[in-house]
């Protein structure tokens, strides 16, 4: 296949390559973006560790010709926050998550967008959501109590710039 020009935008600046258009999203991000945060793991979207997200949604990059995002917005681990401090990269820190941590970027993508559908999620919703990011190293209970912090700590921040009549996302993160 011959090479094109892609652009998108990546962590929120303008990304452009002369690239074939099949090469999987996860070889632009580490072999030509230097973005090593996210990783391979099986290469065929089944473990989850090489989750980014493509408009906000978590997708798995081994699996997405880089083709596919041209024209919209990926965010890595590395841009999840400006200085790694979201709420996720706290908690995760705070409940000592990673054991080996290969697996970790991955897990913390894909607990942002389920926080950001559901932030309050429960056992059984983290269980579900989270059950397509393998962790070798079994560290799904300290996951489960991370993803809790940050929900307890982002909710605590939406209580605290709520004001009577805001809208109903906020009355949703109250609930
Ligand atoms: S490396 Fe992509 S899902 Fe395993
Ligand atoms: S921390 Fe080792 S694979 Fe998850």
């Amino acid at each position: 296949m011959s090479p094109e020009t892609i652009t998108f935008t990546l962590n929120g600046q303008p990304a452009r390559l002369e690239i074939e258009p099949d090469t999987p999203l996860l070889w632009v991000l580490r072999d030509e973006l230097a973005m090593n945060g996210t990783k391979f793991g099986c290469g065929r979207g089944l473990c989850g560790a090489c989750t980014v997200h493509l408009e906000g949604s978590p997708i798995r990059s081994c699996s997405l010709p880089i083709s596919a995002v041209a024209g919209k917005a990926v965010t890595t681990i590395e841009g999840l926050s400006s200085a790694g401090d979201h709420p996720l990269q706290k908690a995760w820190v705070a409940e000592n998550a990673p054991q080996c941590g290969y697996c970790q970027s991955g897990q913390i993508m894909s607990a942002a967008a389920l926080l950001a559908a559901r932030p309050n999620p429960t056992d059984a919703d983290i269980n579900a959501y989270m059950s397509g990011n393998i962790c070798r190293c079994g560290t799904y209970p300290r996951i489960r109590k991370a993803i809790k912090r940050a929900a307890a700590e982002m909710a605590a921040a939406a209580v605290a710039t709520w004001e009577p009549g805001q809208d109903a996302d906020a009355a949703e993160v109250l609930s």
